[in-house]
């Protein structure tokens, strides 16, 4: 064969591999609002950077005729690029072909860039649009999948793992993305589920819908296995790059900065008066959060799941920072079992990669309630509190009003390794509330008194004078220091600061056992 020959023979099998399924399939793939597996990988990642690896890889199966349906790439794109300059692995499930589902070699080829990604040490994105195992294939498909997961799970806080899902997403299949760090769905284009309707049908006969069973909508406000409910697939991409910009490489690297014209120790008024003044009045913490970071700019994360505590990353002098707060605008900002789950979950992501921990809480303490004590309260709330204590990054936490309870301890306090401790001149700290301590401490004077209103008002005020402020906690080196609300960013930052280097670790161990 001459050199022509040769090099139109190549181009030839590119062109084949690039046309997937074929035209038909691609227009129903748009008829869909979705895009295709390649169109993807090249919005998403730097122009021209992606280089393909496998694109020539068929399948091997040879049962229901599958001998004579082999098409190039076999159902998924995967390779290497860049998002802002940075490597970045990926894979893309190519629903033109065979509907995008796993069979072994299309497994193989996923498998080969999560084992590079983890030698280089570079984040790995999966673009997931799939009818899950390949059924012609069978158990080769699920040891596809029990490959995969293995991977994912070696690679939990090594690098980090972002899923989309693009469109269905079902069976075992959903097991990859759950394992992953962030997951970003697509609204009505998107599902996730172990079984589908149809098996619920016949099972439980409960009637769902696609959508309402495992859309976005399902996984970011009720069951928190998202974290992100994209508008379209554009959308989801510009979160893919924004939540990479808060986040290293892999768990030996820092996160990186971004220049910032904001000043250091730009003062705000306001903030001094952004907490209002009756303490059982709510507000939206994110106004305080915005307030303080640099440029205004606050990425939440899982925002519409127990919105009780708010979590998120931001930058202080172009440094990422992981905030996790208590939202006094939702059940008063109360810790619950999804609250607990969230809070612990994204705690110990950026304790792996090296994102310090800044917690603004106000908390009135553990939600009450036999659903939530039924539920297990105990043990996801210690989930918190494990991920909290575990935690080795630098920790600062400012105490905005309520620090009640165990909630108090397990919000980053100084017994459990918080390293600069602030609180506003209005914080509360106390075992319990004025008004419940009141109702235990003089239960006997109040059953006796002629005018229990009265002496309950009074010993209410006499409570909360004496113990609802940051005061005692501070004689006792609890609180580090008292500041101005107006001071928050300049405190924050030299705290940052002063925490640069710092050096800590729990002891050997194989690893801790988590209240799961
Ligand atoms: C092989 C599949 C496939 C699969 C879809 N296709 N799923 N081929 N294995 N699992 C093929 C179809 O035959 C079709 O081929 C093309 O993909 C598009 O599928 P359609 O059904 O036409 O598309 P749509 O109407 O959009 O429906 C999409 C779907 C549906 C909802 C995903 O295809 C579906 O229900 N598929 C089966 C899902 C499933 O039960 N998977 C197994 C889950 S169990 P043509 O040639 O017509 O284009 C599992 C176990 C994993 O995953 C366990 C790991 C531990």
């Amino acid at each position: 064969m001459s050199i022509e020959k040769k090099l139109d023979e190549l181009k030839n099998k590119n062109h084949l591999a690039e046309l997937g399924g074929g035209k038909q399939r691609i227009e129903r793939q748009h008829q869909a609002k979705k895009f295709t597996a390649r169109e993807r990988v090249s919005f998403l990642l730097d122009e021209g950077s992606f280089q393909e690896t496998d694109k020539l890889v068929v399948h091997q199966s040879h049962d229901f005729g599958m001998e004579k349906k082999k098409i190039y790439g076999d159902g998924v794109v995967t390779g290497y690029g860049t998002i802002e300059g940075r490597t970045v692995f990926i894979f893309a499930q190519d629903f033109t072909v065979f509907g995008g589902s796993l069979s072994g070699a299309n497994a193989a080829k996923v498998v080969k860039i999560m084992d590079i990604a983890m030698k280089v040490g570079a984040p790995i994105i999966g673009l997931n649009d799939s009818g899950g195992a390949r059924i012609q294939e069978g158990v080769a498909s699920l040891a596809g999948y029990a490959d995969i997961f293995l991977r994912n799970v070696l690679a939990s806080g090594v690098i980090p793992q972002i899923s989309a899902i693009l469109g269905p997403c079902a069976g075992g299949a959903v097991y990859s993305p759950a394992m992953t760090d962030f997951i970003i769905m697509t609204k009505e284009t998107s599902n996730m589920f172990i079984t589908g309707p149809e098996v619920i049908k016949a099972v439980t006969h409960e009637d769902v819908t696609m959508e309402e069973l495992g859309g976005a909508e399902t996984h970011n406000t009720l069951s928190g296995v998202a974290h992100f409910a994209a508008e379209n697939e554009e959308h989801a991409f510009s979160l893919i790059r924004e939540l990479l910009s808060f986040v290293p490489d892999n768990n030996l690297e820092d996160p990186p900065e971004k220049e910032t014209a904001d000043p250091p120790d730009r003062i705000n008024e306001e903030l001094n008066f952004m907490v209002p003044d009756d303490p059982s009045q709510p507000y939206d913490i994110r106004e305080i959060i915005r307030e303080v970071m640099d440029e205004n700019f606050f990425f939440e994360v899982q925002s519409q799941y127990a919105k009780n505590i708010v979590i998120g990353f931001a930058r202080l002098v172009g440094k990422s920072v992981a905030i996790v707060a208590n939202q006094p605008d939702h059940l008063a900002g109360a810790l619950d079992i999804n609250a607990s789950d969230k809070g612990a979950r994204f705690v110990r992501f950026c304790d792996a990669f090296n994102i310090p921990l800044i917690t603004f809480e106000d908390v009135p303490g553990f939600l009450p309630g036999v659903s939530q004590e039924q539920g297990g309260i105990i043990r996801h709330g210690a989930k918190l509190l494990y991920a909290f204590s575990e935690a080795t990054v630098p920790k600062i936490t400012v105490i905005t009003r309520k620090a009640y309870g165990g909630a108090y301890c397990v919000m980053a306090s100084k017994h459990i390794r918080a390293d600069i401790n602030y609180a506003y001149p209005f914080a509360e700290i106390a075992v319990m509330g004025p008004e419940g301590a009141v109702n235990i401490v003089y239960k006997h004077e109040l059953d006796k008194a002629k005018d229990f209103s009265k002496l309950r008002e009074e010993k209410i005020k006499e409570f909360r004078e004496k113990f609802a402020n940051p005061y005692i906690a501070c004689e006792k080196g609890y609180i580090d220091e008292v500041i101005e609300p107006k001071f928050t960013r300049l405190k924050l930052i030299a705290a940052l600061k002063m925490l640069e280097n710092k050096k800590d670790r729990n002891p050997p161990k194989k690893h801790g056992n988590i209240p799961l």
